[in-house]
Order: structure tokens, then C-alpha cells, then sequence
């Protein structure tokens, strides 16, 4: 397999902004992600497929990044900071409750970051990128229900807006 007559006219359009395609590698990547819910071995497969790279070159970059989900996880991807401000503020008690919270859940992965730079917040989470805090474990499941109740509209778990060329 590789892009669909509709992506490959996505790329070739990303693809034209960079003086040489292989610059493409990151925001490529993106779509794939956002096409799949994860990058897998296909989408790696399709990048490096356009790009004329070898896969373990498009893996290589690919697995630098920790916005590339690299297994399958959640429609919504929850980051919560326990850094310095945070980690004061109650970041790990935050972490831990919606980690046992969403632990067996299929569409919220929750995972612990490093200072999301937004320390005025604290404590501070990210639902998709999208900023959002300070919470508690309380105000930080409501709010999460309101996006799975689709209350709230949820970016891709690439942080662009749907249908967004990056
Ligand atoms: S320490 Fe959490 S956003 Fe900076």
C-alpha cells in the first residue's frame, strides 16, 4: 500500500514548501498519524515510499520525537507535566489520578511530560496539545469527559485542527 491519490496530492503539496522533499520527513509523519491514530510500520512504509528514503532512515527521525506515537494509543492523548511548577502545584497527584482513572480505557491515553512551558498554569495537562489548567484530578476528568462526549472538539493527536495541512 502506499498514499491514496488524495494524500499523495497532501504531500506533494506539503513536500513543495521545503527547498529538498527529505525536510518533509516531520510534517509527512504528521499525517500518517493523524490518517492511522498512531505512525505504524505502513505509514513509515508510505513516507519513506514518497520520499525515496529507506524506512529505517524515516523510522530513525520518526523515533526522536515523542509527539510520534510509534503504538497504537488513545483518540485522545492526555500529557500531564509533572515538572518543577508543576510538581509543586500537584502534577504528579494529577498524573497518577487520571492514570488510574483511564488506565483500561481504548480512547484516552494518558501520559507524564516534561515542562510543557506553560508553568503559569499549574498544574498544567495537555488534551491533543491543546493547553488547559490549573486542575485537579476532579476538574481534569470532567473536562476530559466533555471531550469524549465531543462537548469539546479535540484536535488530532498530531495537535493540528481536522482537515488542517499542518
Ligand atoms: S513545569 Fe509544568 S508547564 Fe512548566
Amino acid at each position: 500500500m502506499s498514499f491514496s491519490a488524495t494524500e499523495r496530492r497532501r504531500a506533494e503539496h506539503i513536500t513543495a514548501q521545503y527547498p529538498q522533499s527529505r525536510s518533509a520527513t516531520l510534517p509527512l509523519l504528521h499525517m500518517v498519524q493523524d490518517r492511522d491514530g498512531w505512525v505504524s510500520p505502513q505509514g513509515i512504509e508510505d513516507v519513506a515510499e514518497f520520499l525515496g528514503l529507506t524506512p529505517a532512515i524515516v523510522l530513525g527521525t520518526c523515533s526522536f520525537y515523542t509527539m510520534f506515537k510509534t503504538a497504537p494509543v488513545g483518540r485522545l492523548v492526555v500529557s500531564v507535566c509533572t515538572n518543577i511548577a508543576c510538581l509543586v502545584n500537584g502534577g504528579p497527584d494529577l498524573f497518577e489520578h487520571l492514570r488510574r482513572e483511564y488506565a483500561h480505557s481504548d480512547d484516552v491515553y494518558v501520559e507524564e511530560v516534561e515542562c510543557l512551558a506553560a508553568c503559569d498554569l499549574a498544574p498544567v495537562l495537555q488534551v491533543n496539545y491543546e493547553f488547559h489548567g490549573p486542575l485537579t484530578g476532579e476538574t481534569a476528568v470532567a473536562l476530559i469527559e466533555r471531550y469524549r462526549a465531543g462537548e469539546l472538539k479535540a484536535r488530532t493527536i498530531s495537535g493540528t485542527r481536522q482537515g488542517s495541512d499542518h
